[in-house]
């Protein structure tokens, strides 16, 4: 497991909540109709291209990866903490999930039909993102779907909580960004965005949420991409 601090940080305090949060994150055919319509889509998209397995990223105790295999597609799960996939693995012993982060994810490159990204790149700090979608880029096929669904804010947040698990508090940074900031960095990283969805904060959330379908252009190499950076 890599030793970055902040990814430490984030792993040991998932570690730590991981099965309360298991028992309280909704099961996603509990989710709202929009958020339920967009994975939809999206499970839509990736079966039809038949392109290689989806990635759901940050996938914690595999809820939403299993939704997603109920909709035909081929997913598995990554995530950065230990306990999560534990729990992933008891919960959905049929599906295959692994220890690991987003920022180096071991799927070579072009081999991924679909990345999810469901509520889990907040806690990447903001200069850290661009290399994440990098990442995502790398590892889908050309003509792949990327679906990251996050919190956004007007403009550039950082926050600490706290969260009670098995021990002491566990601390989340998180940092909450603008949709067209995220959007940007997306199409930096090489991705053409064909579908942005904005929700309004629901009763009792304070944050709107984003939600993004972008696609790796179908004649897109890895050494085209990079000469384009190159000479740009
Ligand atoms: C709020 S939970 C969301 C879990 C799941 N996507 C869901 O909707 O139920 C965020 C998850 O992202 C994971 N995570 C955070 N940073 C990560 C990284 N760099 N790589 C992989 N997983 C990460 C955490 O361990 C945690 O399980």
């Amino acid at each position: 497991m890599l030793k970055v601090p902040y990814l430490e940080q984030i792993r040991r305090s998932y570690d730590a909540v991981a099965a309360d949060y298991a028992r309280s994150v909704k099961d996603p055919a509990e989710l709202d109709p929009l958020s339920r319509a967009v994975l939809g889509a999206f499970a839509e998209l990736v079966t039809s291209s038949g392109l290689g397995p989806t990635a759901d990223v940050g996938c914690g105790p595999g809820k939403v990866t299993a939704y997603l295999a109920g909709l035909g597609v081929s997913a598995f799960g990554v995530d950065l903490s230990p306990r999560m996939i534990e729990l992933a693995r008891a919960a959905h012993p049929e599906l295959r999930f692994e220890a690991g982060s987003m920022t180096a994810l071991e799927s070579g490159d072009d081999e991924l039909g679909g990345i999810l990204a469901f509520y889990s790149t907040h806690h990447l700090p903001p200069k850290e993102l661009a290399a994440a979608y990098g990442e995502f880029h790398r590892t889908l096929a050309p003509g792949g779907h990327l679906l990251l669904v996050t919190r956004v804010g007007e403009e550039e947040h950082q926050r600490r909580t706290y969260g009670y698990g098995d021990g002491d508090p566990a601390p989340f940074d998180s940092y909450r960004l603008p949709a067209d900031r995220i959007a940007g960095l997306l199409e930096g990283a090489g991705f053409a965005i064909t579908a942005q969805m904005l929700q309004a904060p629901e009763e009792g959330a304070k944050r709107p949420v984003a939600g993004f379908l972008a696609r790796k252009s179908a004649t897109a190499s890895r050494a085209a991409w990079m000469t384009r950076t190159e000479s740009a």
